[in-house]
């Protein structure tokens, strides 16, 4: 029989109604209200952008690392050190999402006086979208950075085996007239989420993605994700991007790196020690805000005007397609893919939470 999930593949959900679901779930598994409140937001801001694989499909590993102890449902994050421009944070393996806006959010205020400001982060977990904590900076003002690394399921230029997590990266910058511009992505050259879905529907995957356990390029996914490695976007240029990323978000805030991070998505996970790093530039430190932001629209405006390539109509912005994803979501709701409806009824049923989901669903 159909997963009963499927019948609301044509469903539309308010983002503020799933945000609701997401509390509700995750005060169920033991989270403060305050707590969840957070992390909902971060999951349901994702989903609107339309990057679901790290929206709130990720409620099921994240309330099996709260029941399997991976992560602490009654811990709070702490500030343990800092200087005018800096600031480490101890994770104390709370939820990372509220960890992660904790020092992000202590970035932009030491920025105002300091100019540019680092929050370091250790003894944390799976944070998710990397873009919500670079765009919290840009909607103050700020250039935002985040960062963070990752168990490692990547190769590099030379080895046969995983090295390095494909440690995400992040950006967001804030404009006039325009839209924030903001770039989120991995490090490698495509999210493991698109090969293990050809592997399910059985697809061949391009040639550059994968390689074997002998570090030979492969389109085979049949043995993937036991043997084998995904590469890096770019090649050496992905694999020194993301060993930046290692070092600024592993190697300098004290956290666990490369081999020494547990891997979260497993059935009995411990604390992963993930680290991440965020960094706010104070615009207004350098240049008035307002020219800064009108310079911001110029550029866009140039790079918008471009001669388009034959057969395209348009090019867009870092950032662009999110925003019109995330204003189609609060107009008319999200319609959720098949996977993220499958995960939702699950944690629904973990939760006993099923009858509100459905009519949630069923409301709109
Ligand atoms: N926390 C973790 O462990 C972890 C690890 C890896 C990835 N991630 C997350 O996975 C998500 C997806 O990563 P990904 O690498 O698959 O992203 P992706 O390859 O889908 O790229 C998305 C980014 O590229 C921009 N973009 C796409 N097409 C564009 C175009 N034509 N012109 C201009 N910009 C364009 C988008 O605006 C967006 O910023 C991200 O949110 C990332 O943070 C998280």
């Amino acid at each position: 029989m159909s997963n009963p999930a499927l019948q609301y593949v044509n469903s539309r959900i308010h983002p503020e109604k799933l945000k609701q679901f997401c509390i509700e779930a995750l005060q169920a598994a033991g989270l403060s209200s305050d707590h969840a409140e957070q992390t909902a937001d971060v999951l349901v801001t994702t989903d609107a952008w339309g990057t679901f694989s790290h929206g709130s499909r990720q409620l099921v590993p994240l309330l099996n690392n709260l029941r399997k102890g991976g992560l602490k449902a009654d811990a709070q994050p702490e500030i343990v050190d800092q200087g005018s421009g800096f600031v480490v944070v101890d994770g104390h393996f709370a939820m990372p999402m509220v960890t992660s806006r904790l020092a992000m959010q202590a970035a932009i205020d030491k920025a105002r006086s300091a100019g540019i400001a680092y929050a370091a982060v250790r003894r944390s977990g799976h944070y998710g979208a990397a873009g919500y904590y670079a765009v919290m900076a840009a909607e103050q003002d700020m250039i935002g950075l985040s960062m963070t690394n990752v168990d490692v399921c990547m190769t590099v230029p030379g080895a046969r085996a995983p090295v390095i997590g494909t440690n995400p990266l992040a950006y967001a910058v804030p404009a006039g007239t325009e839209r924030t511009v903001f770039l989120d992505i991995a490090t490698s050259v495509v999210a493991i989420s698109k090969v293990i879905a050809a592997k399910t529907a059985g697809k061949p995957i391009p040639e550059g993605w994968l390689v074997d356990e002998l570090g030979r390029p492969t389109t085979d996914t049949s043995t993937y994700p036991d043997k084998g490695a995904i590469l890096p976007m770019a090649g050496h240029k992905g694999y020194g991007v993301a060993l930046l990323i290692e070092i600024l978000a592993g190697v300098l805030t004290g956290a666990s790196f490369l081999s020494g991070i547990k891997p979260w998505l497993v059935p009995d996970p411990q604390p992963a020690d993930e680290g991440h790093a965020f960094v706010a530039v104070n615009i207004e430190s350098l240049i008035p805000i307002d020219t800064f932001k009108a310079r911001m629209d110029a550029m866009i405006g140039e790079v918008r005007s471009a001669p388009k390539a034959e057969g395209s109509d348009r090019i867009y912005l870092p950032g662009e397609m999110e925003w019109e994803r995330f204003d189609l979501a609060h107009k008319n709701g999200i319609q959720l893919p098949d996977y993220v409806l499958i995960n939702l009824f699950s944690v629904a049923e973990q939760t006993g939470l099923t009858d509100r989901l459905i009519a949630m669903l069923e409301e709109e």
